[in-house]
């Protein structure tokens, strides 16, 4: 008899249905499965084996054809395990084959008949969902990352008996249908590192309260030991918190990623990646025959820092233009297209020279002016360009530092600054942060009088920004009009947004 079961892949962060037939017929034991399955589906056959037979369950005699279709996309991971014990058992007629067609299966299986975890849980119930599936039957350890899903009826299950035992009508496993997290369950930053460490660096930290609430890239360049990291590590503790739709979308990707874990079953906290030096293409932005995503989509909703960016090899650094103006990673790999969402605050961190102290008041630079040239050109120009926000920083006066002068800014106030600025832009009904607005939407929520039209202008001109430049000043000058809660885009905020942009003195 012919029994066919409904599970998923994933390709990217989308997930595709495909069915699971088996067929049991006369002849010599074999067991062959079909339908362009990888490694790790091909290997289930003995754990499928020994899990039937440890849950006491009898194992079909002869030849066993497994066929997974659609037979043109490529099927891998080990979640097929159970919807092909499940689909071998009701072949030989241990289930009432009536109930299977209203279920979806997933499930790798131990050789003792456990069902353990898998990857890519969120979006194969999503790619289900879409499909009309009601019933889905999942690793019990699955379930919080499922449960994001609504609507839908989830039934975690611990063991391939208590899958069969609830297929056949005994009540073992647990239907549930609620979410069960809310926007309210996100989890701030804050409390991790505060920005009231930072004394002084009063424009660096203005400048990560722009970055917050717009969304804009930020550029800090300073001799060493001004700061910078510091600074960097401190900005996810001023972003608000995650809402539902973002937690679901960072969770799919680190589910595919297979970085969901017993202590991370969902991703509540915004991200912050902060990759070393000599990270390749595949892990920055993502890789592999089966493409898994890297450092910058891992970021996504989150703060992608790279500290020290001169150091990076430049080959790998010029792969990030395309992923940070789209917001997204597109990979082709045999004929097929994977995407994975890339949308982060991109801050970098870098020396202005080899020895440091380039444009610094204090030391005087070391370097040649062929060591500078060299630096200078491992800093590339188009992804410079792409960088909203430009800041050259020195070290702190003594007395700053030691705060005996003022009182330092802690991350407290500077979120209140930023949750302000942010609800300020939403009464535009803008859809997106200050950073994501296109060419056309900028020139409508700036409301710009005739003043400022000819002061841009004139800087246009002045500074032969380029057309790229200029939105960029554009968008950043709306962040500072809504951090100061005006309508309209005012001279002022205009030349501030023109002072991070104007390339500083060190890079001059
Ligand atoms: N403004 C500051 N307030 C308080 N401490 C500071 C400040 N700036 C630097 N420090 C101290 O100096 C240390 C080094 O700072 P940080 O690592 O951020 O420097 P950096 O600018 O990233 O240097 P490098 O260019 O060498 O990477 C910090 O751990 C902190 O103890
Ligand atoms: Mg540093």
């Amino acid at each position: 008899m012919i029994c066919r079961i409904e599970t998923a892949i994933y390709e990217g962060i989308l997930g595709k249905r495909i069915w699971i037939e088996s067929d049991i017929s006369n002849g010599l034991p074999s067991f062959n499965i079909v339908g362009l399955a990888g490694t790790s589906v091909k290997e289930s056959h003995e754990r499928v084996k020994s899990a039937i037979i440890n849950s006491g369950f009898p194992y079909p005699r002869g030849r066993i054809t497994i066929n997974l279709f659609p037979a043109n996309i490529n099927k891998r991971g080990s979640h097929m395990d159970l919807p092909i014990a499940i689909s071998l058992l009701s072949a030989e007629g241990a289930i009432d084959i009536k109930n299977l067609k209203d279920f979806a299966i997933f499930g790798e299986l131990s050789l003792d008949g456990t069902v353990l975890p898998i990857c890519g849980i969120l979006p194969m119930i999503y790619g289900l969902s879409k499909n009309s599936v009601k019933k889905i039957i999942i690793p019990s350890e699955n379930i919080e990352e499922a449960m994001l899903k609504d609507d839908i009826e989830i039934i975690p299950v611990s063991s391939l008996k208590e899958c069969i035992d609830y297929l056949n009508g005994k009540p073992t496993a647990k239907s549930l249908y609620k979410k069960i997290i809310k926007d309210e369950d996100s989890i701030e930053t804050i409390g991790t590192l505060d920005f009231k460490d930072v004394n002084g660096q009063i424009a660096a930290k203005r400048s990560a309260c722009i970055a917050a609430s717009g969304g804009h890239g930020l550029i800090m360049i300073g001799p060493p030991g001004c700061g910078k990291t510091m600074i960097a590590k401190r900005i996810p503790s001023i972003m608000p918190k995650m809402n539902i739709d973002e937690i679901i979308e960072t969770t799919m990707i680190y589910s595919v990623a297979g970085k969901l874990n017993e202590d991370k079953k969902v991703i509540k906290e915004r991200p912050f990646r902060m990759p070393y030096q000599g990270i390749t293409t595949a892990g920055l932005i993502g890789g592999g025959l089966f493409p898994v995503p890297g450092e910058i989509s891992l970021a996504h909703n989150g703060v992608l820092f790279l500290d020290e960016f001169c150091e990076f090899d430049r080959k790998v650094i010029e792969k990030i233009r395309k992923p940070i103006e789209d917001h997204e990673v597109i990979l082709n790999r045999r004929g097929r297209t994977y995407s994975f969402p890339a949308k982060s605050t991109l801050i970098m961190a870098t020396n202005p020279c080899p020895c440091g102290y380039r444009g610094d008041s204090k030391h005087r630079c070391k370097c040649s002016t062929s060591e500078i040239e060299r630096y200078k050109k491992k800093l590339s120009g188009p992804i410079l360009d792409r960088i909203d926000l430009q800041i050259y920083m020195e070290r702190v006066e003594f007395n700053e530092l030691t705060g005996r002068e003022k009182q330092s800014m802690g991350s407290f106030e500077m979120k209140e600054i930023v949750l302000r600025a942010r609800e300020f832009a939403k009464k535009r009904n803008q859809n997106t942060n200050n950073a994501s607005l296109k060419n056309e939407e900028i020139l409508k929520y700036c409301d710009f009088g005739k003043e400022e039209y000819e002061f841009i202008k004139k800087a246009y001109e002045s500074f032969s920004l380029s057309p790229r430049s200029l939105m960029k000043i554009l968008k950043v000058a709306r962040t500072i009009a809504d951090i100061e809660e005006s309508k309209k885009v005012k001279i002022e905020h205009i030349s501030e947004a023109l002072n991070y942009r104007i390339t500083s003195k060190a890079f001059a």
